[in-house]
């Protein structure tokens, strides 16, 4: 139980990642106030009877700063504070190329995966400061740190959560408030097929390839599950992760190690290929 008595907020916690989050967070004693866009979702959850009342929702759109605003302010008021925030609500928004993609759909997905951020700490810092410290951990991605994972303007948008989350970390320190992110590969959520959920045989198949794919993409030879990141957040949030602040974790099952000819024996490198003897010495 080691969130007795803590007070966790958690953005986009109707599913995937953020719902696991919210599940563990809870079987360890803490309170969690969950925002998200699904309302319908996100009341059936906090009306589960295994929560214990200890789940609250507010219907909240991250692209809004009020609604941002409000949740981290009604958490504080409803529990008496904030310890933890969680900043992980996301889609895959604008899917465009460079050579097509709009300012308004540019806009609409920095505000969505970056600016929610952003001001998701703006505004929990005072309460944090009364509370003498707490801990943010904000949702990356392995689109932050290589190209060829997903559109340009997610990855971009990723790659500004990781590098605001060590910019803060430098600035919240004074304040006893520790800030680092999490990068996650190939994780079994609803985010892959939610695009297409107008087409629910589409939405079922896209799925069903992610599920068959992913344990023979990456080096640990199973799919990425939302518990698999919810684990990481509550080891970085907890006091054992009380010395980690500023960095971004990587849970990707391995998938960023490198050429998979460097972890999968079957796969040639190409000094293999083009001197056998030199290359497989
Ligand atoms: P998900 O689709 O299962 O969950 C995302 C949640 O965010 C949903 O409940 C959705 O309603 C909510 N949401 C979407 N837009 C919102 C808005 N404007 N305001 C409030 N809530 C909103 O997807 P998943 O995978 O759990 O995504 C969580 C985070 O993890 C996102 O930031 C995503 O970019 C990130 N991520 C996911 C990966 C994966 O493989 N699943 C990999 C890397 C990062």
């Amino acid at each position: 139980m080691r969130f007795e008595g803590k007070r966790v907020v958690v953005t986009g916690g109707a599913s995937g990642i953020g719902k696991a989050t919210v599940e563990a967070f809870i079987a360890e004693g803490a309170q969690v106030m969950m925002g998200d866009l699904n309302a319908e979702a996100g009341d059936a959850l906090a009306a589960e009877s295994r929560f214990d009342n200890r789940l609250a929702f507010q219907t909240t759109d991250v692209c809004d700063v009020g609604d941002i605003r409000s949740l981290i302010d009604n958490a504080a008021g409803h529990f008496g504070g904030v310890d933890i925030l969680f900043n992980n609500a996301g889609a895959g928004g604008a899917q465009e190329r460079i050579d097509e993609i709009t300012a308004e759909d540019w806009d609409m997905t920095m505000n969505l995966l970056l600016r929610s951020v952003a001001m998701g700490t703006r505004y929990v810092v005072d309460h944090m400061k009364q509370a003498g410290g707490g801990v943010i951990i904000n949702t990356s991605s392995i689109n932050a740190h290589e190209a060829g994972w997903g559109p340009i303007a997610y990855a971009t948008a990723k790659a500004g959560v990781r590098h605001l989350s060590k910019l803060s970390a430098a600035q919240l320190a004074q304040h006893n408030i520790r800030v680092n992110s999490i990068s996650p590969g190939f994780i079994m959520t609803n985010i892959f097929a939610d695009s297409r959920k107008d087409e629910p045989e589409e939405a079922r198949r896209i799925d069903e390839a992610i599920h068959a794919i992913s344990p023979m993409a990456q080096p640990v030879a199973r799919s990425g599950m939302p518990d698999d990141i919810a684990q990481a957040v509550l080891y970085l949030a907890s006091d054992q992760g009380g010395f980690v602040n500023g960095i971004d974790l990587t849970v990707d099952g391995g998938i960023t190690i490198g050429h998979r000819h460097s972890w999968d024996p079957n796969t040639p490198g190409l000094l293999e290929l083009i001197m056998p003897e030199e290359g497989s010495s």
